[in-house]
């Protein structure tokens, strides 16, 4: 079974071809990074703007990738919830669209939930039970996945998401967005122990945390320039050494990263499954995969970084897993749901 998934619920346009879930077929990505560089961050006006522009071309070269016409695909899957509405709504409108007039069935799929899926396109696909540390701009959870269908969320981030953080922090420094990659570039000069930084402490065992350490940081490099708390965050940068800049990158790095893996580890050490996956933008981090890998006696195999951040094979992944036990949906009735947790 051939599906052609379309993904739009964040900055990326994406259009796949994956067979059977697990064979990638082809995987075309348009990002808006470069767009929304020069605000720092998403505007979600732009954004849906963008993704209308690119949508058909982004398909069309993932069908002529694939060299595939459209009677070679058996179905088309869309992301339908989690993200931003405005573009959520173009990849969805478009999926029913083409449903309706190349008569295919549809499968909406979860966003989070395909994160996890990027890994079931390695050569060697993940075994249930399945612990997976699910690490996006949007989203930190620790989920356990009996079968495709049953699953336990064991923890979430109880305010920013790990991306998030990184995604702030980055803007604090002034280093450009999205901030993940540049932390993790500009670590690699800095001292991980420069700014000792506190961890979060929270009721739930597998529960994150990640706004106490964005302001531990915010905090440190106002006292580094000889500021108090009341100068304002947006100001920092422009007074921080470059050796002070490397040196918050690192430590803040280190902090987060080492919070994943505690917590990851706990789960792993409890419930003892078979395999362990990361997943979501975060999971491109080297240092999270070494020190995943120091800790967890498991082959940990990783997808390429194009799967770990926004795609659409993902999402052509699980709708095939879905088409087997679930049906289709009628194109006319299919909704979007902007915050809807797995
Ligand atoms: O999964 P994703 O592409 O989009 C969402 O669904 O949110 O994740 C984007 C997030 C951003 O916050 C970005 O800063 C982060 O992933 N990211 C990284 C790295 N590459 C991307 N974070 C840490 N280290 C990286 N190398
Ligand atoms: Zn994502």
């Amino acid at each position: 079974m051939r599906i052609l998934g379309i993904e739009s619920s964040a900055d990326e346009t994406a259009a796949a071809i994956v067979e059977n879930g697990t064979h990638l077929l082809s995987s075309a990505v348009q990002s808006q990074i470069n767009i929304h560089k020069q605000y720092g961050g998403i505007i979600p006006e732009v954004s849906a703007r963008s993704h209308i522009e690119v949508i058909l071309p982004v398909i069309t070269t993932a069908l002529q990738d694939a060299r595939m016409e459209w009677e070679d695909i058996d179905a088309i899957a869309v992301t339908y919830a989690p993200g931003l509405v405005g573009s959520l709504l173009i990849g969805t409108l478009t999926a029913k669209t083409l449903a309706l007039l190349k008569n295919k069935p549809l499968y909406p799929v979860h966003h989070v939930k395909a994160h996890v899926y990027a890994n079931f396109l390695l050569p060697q696909p993940p075994e249930f039970p399945l612990l997976s540390l699910i690490v996006s701009g949007g989203h930190s959870q620790l989920v356990l996945f009996q079968n495709h269908d049953d699953y336990k969320i064991l923890g979430r981030t109880q305010d920013d998401a790990i991306g998030e953080a990184f995604d702030k922090v980055a803007k604090i420094l002034g280093l450009p967005y999205p901030g993940g990659p540049s932390i993790a570039k500009a670590a690699l000069g800095g001292n991980p122990n420069a700014y000792p930084l506190p961890k979060a402490k929270l009721q739930g065992e597998y529960d994150f945390s990640f706004s106490g350490l964005k302001t531990a940081v915010l905090r440190a490099a106002q006292k580094a320039i000889g500021k108090d708390h009341t100068f304002p965050s947006y100001q920092i940068s422009s007074l921080l050494s470059e050796q002070q800049r490397v040196d918050f990158a690192a430590s803040f790095q280190k902090i987060a990263i080492e919070t994943l893996v505690d917590k990851t580890e706990k789960a792993f050490r409890a419930y003892s499954p078979t395999s362990l996956v990361i997943a979501g933008g975060v999971a491109a981090n080297q240092s999270l995969r070494e020190m995943l890998q120091e800790k967890i006696p498991l082959n940990i195999a990783y997808p390429p970084l194009s799967l770990c951040t926004d795609n659409a094979a993902m999402i052509a992944s699980l709708a095939y897993y879905q088409s087997r036990n679930h049906s289709p949906v009628d194109p006319r009735k299919l909704e979007v749901i902007p915050s809807l947790s797995m």
